[in-house]
Formats: structure tokens, C-alpha cells, sequence
């Protein structure tokens, strides 16, 4: 069933959806899945460094263990998927490192769009989409149109993101309707809100997974994540398996989520 799900070595197996006979997929409680997760894919560069390569190479790794959670994410049928690729802060790496992650975005599509959109999935880009390489945004928009009718994972990339920017952005755009005579003050509610974010028609994050040992949410998906759980391992993104997702899924199942009542719901 592992190979059904992820196809041979250069082969591509459609697998059946739900893989609930999965082995993988034993220990999962199908009634008390996340509907949408999010992660914070940390520490490439550390696990380049560990064996000796380039920091480089540790993205490149990534975006392998990237294709396979996302495989995972359709056999589980979660709802979404939102990874965090580039913050508005990884604009100070050195020039060489931003450039090859650029390329590496333009790459994995070009490779894996077609794979993508037979998947049924719904890819779309958070963040200041504007601000990367031209080409790249071209790419990007090609994507999200041919994958727009789609009705599987939506599987949300950001990139050139970060949270309190685009509650900024949000915030511009609605003061902009409120002084154009548009939309009075008492009648902003947070639906007004969330339908200005990037993450416009997604339900809020249920759970936020970060590898690689740092326990923080670093500017991701702060409106979203109000009342997610939170999983951390001290793997690094390109040694994350289906297997730790699995675990994480599993974790989140036993979770007593409140929203700030009194009741587990
Ligand atoms: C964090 O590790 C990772 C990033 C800033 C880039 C994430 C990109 C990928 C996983 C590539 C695949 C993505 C797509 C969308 C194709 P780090 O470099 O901060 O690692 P470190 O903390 O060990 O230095």
C-alpha cells in the first residue's frame, strides 16, 4: 500500500481515496483528524550542516519530504495544508540562498504541477506574491488558475509571508472601504477580517506542526492559528516522514480543545 501511495521509483500509481487500508494510516482516528494543517518546515540548514553539504542542499532535500507530506495529506483527506516556504524576514539570508529557494519554488512547480492537479489538489500562495521574481509569479498564478476548480487538498505555499503583514495588508485594505464611504467602522466583525487574509475561504488552522526543536510561530499564520494545537519534534524537515505526521495526527486526536469554554469539542 506504501508503494500504491506514493508510486514506485519513477512510476505514478493513482492511489484510492481514503487510503484508509494504508498500514501507514493504522493508528489514525478518522473521526477526530485536523482539518487544516499547517508547517513551519525548519531546519534544512541544519541538517545540510550535520552531513557536511551546503545549506542549499538541505532545501533541496525538503522539497522531497515536502512531496511526500502532501501525498500523506490527500490520503488523510485533510481539508488543507499551509507550509510555510519564505517569510517576509528570509529576505535577509544571503543573496545566493534566496535565489536558489526562488529557483527551487520554480522548479517544484514545473515539476510537480501536473502531479498536483491530477491529485485534485487546490494550490494557492499566501503572502506578497508581488514582491518575488517576475517569472515566478507568472508561475505561480498559471498554477493557482489551472487548479482553481479543483475539490481536494488545498494546499496553501507561502511564500514571501508573514503574518503580521498581512494582517497590515488587511487592515489597509479595509480602512481604504471604510473611507471610501464603502463599510462603517461598527460594521467591521471579524468575518469582514478574515475574508481580507490570505487564507480567504480556509477554516481556521487546527493544528501547526514545527520541526527542528525551535518552539515558536515565528510571524506564521497568527490570526489563523488562535486556536490551533501545536506539535514540535526535533527532526529536521528533510528527516520528516509520513510516519511523524502520522504521529502528529495521532497526538492531536487525544488533544481536549476547549476554545476557550469548558467543554471538549
Ligand atoms: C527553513 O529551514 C526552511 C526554509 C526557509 C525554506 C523552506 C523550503 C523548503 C522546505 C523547500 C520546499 C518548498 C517548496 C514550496 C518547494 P532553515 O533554512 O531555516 O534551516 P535552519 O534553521 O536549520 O537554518
Amino acid at each position: 500500500m506504501w508503494k500504491k501511495l506514493f508510486g514506485g521509483a519513477g512510476s505514478r500509481e493513482t492511489f484510492e481515496i481514503p487510503a484508509k487500508d494504508s498500514p501507514l494510516f493504522e493508528r489514525i482516528n478518522w473521526e477526530k483528524l485536523p482539518r487544516h494543517v499547517a508547517i513551519i518546515m525548519d531546519g534544512n540548514g541544519r541538517w545540510a550542516k550535520g552531513k557536511g553539504m551546503l545549506r542549499t542542499a538541505g532545501h533541496t532535500a525538503g522539497v522531497k519530504t515536502l512531496k511526500n507530506i502532501l501525498k500523506t495529506a490527500i490520503g488523510l483527506q485533510l481539508d488543507a495544508l499551509t507550509v510555510y516556504a519564505f517569510s517576509t524576514e528570509n529576505w535577509k539570508r544571503p543573496r545566493p540562498e534566496v535565489d536558489f529557494l526562488m529557483q527551487l519554488f520554480s522548479d517544484y512547480l514545473k515539476k510537480e504541477l501536473q502531479e498536483m492537479h491530477e491529485d485534485n489538489v487546490q494550490i494557492h500562495f499566501l503572502g506578497r506574491i508581488d514582491g518575488l521574481p517576475k517569472s515566478l509569479q507568472k508561475q505561480m498564478r498559471d498554477a493557482e488558475a489551472l487548479m482553481k476548480d479543483n475539490t481536494g487538498v488545498k494546499f496553501n505555499v507561502a511564500a514571501n509571508y508573514g503574518g503580521q503583514d498581512e494582517l497590515l495588508r488587511a487592515t489597509q485594505s479595509i480602512a481604504a472601504k471604510a473611507a471610501a464611504g464603502e463599510l462603517k467602522p461598527e460594521d467591521i466583525t471579524l468575518s469582514t477580517i478574515e475574508n481580507e487574509l490570505d487564507t480567504k475561504g480556509n477554516l481556521p488552522v487546527d493544528l501547526v506542526i514545527r520541526t527542528s526543536g525551535d518552539l515558536r510561530l515565528s510571524n506564521f499564520l497568527l490570526w489563523q492559528s488562535a486556536y490551533a494545537e501545536f506539535w514540535f519534534t526535533d527532526t529536521n524537515w528533510p528527516d520528516f516522514t509520513p510516519e511523524d505526521f502520522v504521529d502528529a495526527m495521532v497526538d492531536f486526536a487525544g488533544r481536549n480543545r476547549r476554545f476557550g469554554g469548558l467543554k471538549n469539542t
